[in-house]
């Protein structure tokens, strides 16, 4: 999980729980606990995706976007040698201080390399925030056996379309920036990402992309919280006074888009892979 502007972010918290900037922890130690606190269903989900990598003792395994861990250590308890890697350092310092036993470095998913060759390489809800899917791709290829598995979930095509629609309207209507430039997000089609998995070499062997509603808080205030997490980039530059002014537009345009029996489900839409770098090329 990537943070990508982190002043807003931290902007953001002042404005939603009317923190004082005094009693405001770090910025990026409040990322790393507020992930773990507000966002722990972004793992909850990942568990599923375990069901396609089927991960078995002895294997080398990387988690590419392991953010706080959690996913890094339920794999581990299969008996695969597992690592997770994350641009976060402070994702990692919290990951670390939970699971001492396991091993986290620190990399950019869109340029790494490995000391070690993997069975696998798993992500979940990372590669959205990296805008250079071949560079991915191409690391990945690398970090690789012959016959190794890349198993990845994140957002699809269409994916929170509704709130980036928002967000974006909004945006353009009371400011002189063109607000899709800032858009942080890579949201692909099954056929998009199958050709570059494919142009790199690597066998697709299966592929999904489907619905996913997720449930936020209630009221104004999941859609605030979902804004305040993750749309920091859109943010840049602006007041409090103006993205607390916006941020409840926003809510009120897509509330009643997203409402289900009373209940907030944000439009997420996966894409869900599972391919194969061939044992011989
Ligand atoms: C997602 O998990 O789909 C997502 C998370 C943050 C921003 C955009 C999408």
């Amino acid at each position: 999980m990537y943070f990508s502007n982190k002043s807003i972010c931290a902007t953001m918290y002042t404005l939603t729980v009317k923190a004082t900037v005094e009693q405001m922890k770090s910025i990026n130690q409040w990322q790393a606990e507020e992930y773990d606190n507000q966002l722990a269903f972004v793992s909850e989900y990942g568990k599923d995706l375990i069901s396609w990598l089927r991960p078995a003792e002895g294997e080398s395994i990387l988690d590419l976007g392991c953010g706080t861990g959690d996913l890094t250590h339920e794999i581990s308890r299969s008996g695969a040698e597992v690592s997770g890697m994350d641009a976060s350092p402070d994702m990692l310092q919290q990951a670390r201080r939970k699971f001492p036993e396991l091993k986290f470095w620190e990399a950019d998913g869109q340029q790494f390399e490995t000391e070690q060759l993997y069975d696998a390489v798993y992500s979940n809800a990372a590669l959205h925030w990296m805008r250079n899917p071949r560079k991915v791709v191409d690391c990945v290829w690398h970090a690789l056996k012959p016959g190794g598995r890349f198993v990845v979930e994140f957002g699809g095509q269409g994916n929170v379309q509704i709130i980036v629609q928002a967000l974006e309207d909004v945006l353009n209507r009371h400011t002189n920036i063109n607000a899709s430039e800032r858009n942080p997000w890579y949201f692909p089609t099954i056929g998009q990402y199958s050709s570059i998995l494919e142009e790199r070499g690597f066998v697709v062997r299966q592929a999904y992309h489907y619905d996913r509603p997720t449930k936020l808080a209630d009221g104004d205030r999941g859609i605030i919280d979902w804004l305040t997490h993750f749309g920091g980039d859109y943010f840049r530059g602006f007041s409090l006074e103006q993205i607390e002014e916006w941020c409840m537009e926003i809510s009120q345009i897509v509330s009643p888009k997203l409402n289900k029996n009373g209940v907030i489900y944000a439009d997420y839409k996966r894409l869900r892979m599972l391919a194969f770098k061939p044992k011989v090329e």
